[in-house]
């Protein structure tokens, strides 16, 4: 059974940049693209950038450090020095609000 955490209101979204929530002292970003939300462990996994400072392109996330590349639906990495991938967590959207599935 998944629990689900409620970690925003959508309105706080807005598409092209990330917010971070923190559920349970996690440090998560989502991300608005096209309607459907995102979200991945905000800490980049080359440094100690935080995502939600980056920029979106598409459906990648570019870290505002030395400009590797992730993908936000699966959280691999596109672009180097980003080799290793982020976690990426399930979203579900729901009466204006977003859910995480952390468990
Ligand atoms: Fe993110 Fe280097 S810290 S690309």
């Amino acid at each position: 059974m998944s629990n689900w955490t409620d970690v925003a209101a959508e309105a706080d979204l807005f598409e092209g940049a990330g917010i971070p929530v923190s559920p349970g002292g996690r440090d998560i970003a989502l991300f608005a693209v096209e309607g459907e939300v995102f979200a991945t462990d905000n800490l980049c996994t080359h440094g100690n950038a935080r995502l939600c400072d980056g920029f979106v392109e598409g459906h990648e996330i570019e870290c505002p450090f030395h400009q590797g590349r992730f993908d936000l639906r699966t959280g691999e990495a596109t672009l180097p020095p980003c080799t290793q991938p982020i976690k990426v967590w399930p979203v579900k959207v729901e009466g204006g609000r977003v859910f995480l599935s952390l468990g």
